[in-house]
């Protein structure tokens, strides 16, 4: 699936609210923009007739009336208004259908669900699905400093803090791929910090949920199979685990960088940094640091082109 073809408005826009929560903080902003258009004419208009010396006004009336009740009014009645609007945005429940636990990092997501055929975590990275029409919970925290996560088209920003989870629901009502960016600065890589939410059927998250809880496919031939194996003497799994690939001693500490299960089934790579491809994915492995200097993962130059190609063709495979 490309972005391009499940949605042709833009993927990271308030403008385009995809949820109900986005839509009533639309609401509210256009609201205050029309309230503060309406007050800014009016001022101006004030400003022309005291250019053209029209008129008088005495000062007290101007003071009280100018400087006391008209904004008393105008923020009594704005505030009134957002507290109603805001009323609506859904309430927030861990209780309340799919939980999802994200974890923010220098400079990635952590994505955890639930498999709900075992119980057990399925990890993943950067990549939010979830299905439309059913509200989903996340619970956001961190792993190093402050970071903020904001998908403007489905949810307002919530911070994510060292020691606190803080929820959120995400309610999407159609399909689409939104894009979500880090809002809070967080170092070197703020800007290259982004997350796709994407929303799909009901049915098929289900059936995705379900690719994504397996473990990694088995190599289907000699090219990818010499992949999995430079994967492995590069001891790339000292961070990163693909479930059945991996050491399961090593497993339990490989958190460092994202779990690669699956990546060749996200949209980007490197936290919407990329689009994934055999390329994208040899750049990165070959030189991370030119792309997104900062980042823990740390350049394999010395890998021979073959084994660099191999590489990243397996991890292509790894839908
Ligand atoms: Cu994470 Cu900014």
């Amino acid at each position: 699936m490309t972005a391009a073809a499940v949605s042709p408005l833009p993927m990271q826009s308030v403008l385009h609210p995809a949820g109900p929560d986005a839509h009533a903080i639309g609401v509210l902003g256009w609201t205050m923009t029309a309230a503060a258009a309406v007050i800014f004419v009016g001022v101006m208009w004030l400003v022309l007739r005291t250019w053209q010396r029209r008129g008088t006004v005495r000062t007290r009336t101007w003071i009280i009336g100018g400087g006391l009740l008209f904004p008393g009014a105008v923020l009594s009645a704005l505030l009134l208004w957002s507290l109603v609007s805001t009323k609506d945005l859904t309430h927030t429940s861990s209780q309340a259908g799919m939980r999802v636990a994200v974890t923010a990092k220098m400079w990635w997501w952590e994505v955890r669900y639930t498999d709900p055929a075992t119980g057990r975590d399925v990890v993943l990275a950067n990549e939010i699905r979830v299905p439309v029409g059913r509200p989903v919970y996340l619970g956001l925290t961190t792993s190093d400093v402050i970071h903020s996560f904001w998908v403007p088209a489905l949810a307002g920003k919530v911070d994510m803090v060292p020691g606190r989870v803080h929820g959120l629901m995400l309610h999407a009502d159609r399909a689409g791929v939104f894009r979500g960016q880090c809002a809070e600065f967080c170092g070197a890589q703020h800007a290259k910090m982004a997350m796709h939410v994407v929303a799909m059927p009901p049915a098929e998250f289900d059936a995705w949920l379900a690719v994504q809880a397996r473990d990694a496919a088995p190599p289907a031939n000699a090219q990818l199979l010499r992949g999995r194996e430079a994967f492995l003497e590069r001891r790339c799994d000292a961070c990163h685990v693909v479930r059945g690939v991996s050491d399961r001693a090593l497993l339990e500490k490989a958190t460092l960088g994202p779990d690669l299960t699956h990546v060749g089934s996200r949209l980007y790579i490197a936290a919407g940094t990329l689009p994934t491809h055999a390329g994208t994915l040899a750049g990165w492995v070959a030189d991370p640091q030119s792309i997104k200097p900062g980042a823990r993962m740390p350049a394999a130059s010395d890998l021979a082109g073959e084994d660099l190609r191999a590489m990243a063709a397996w991890l292509e495979s790894l839908k």
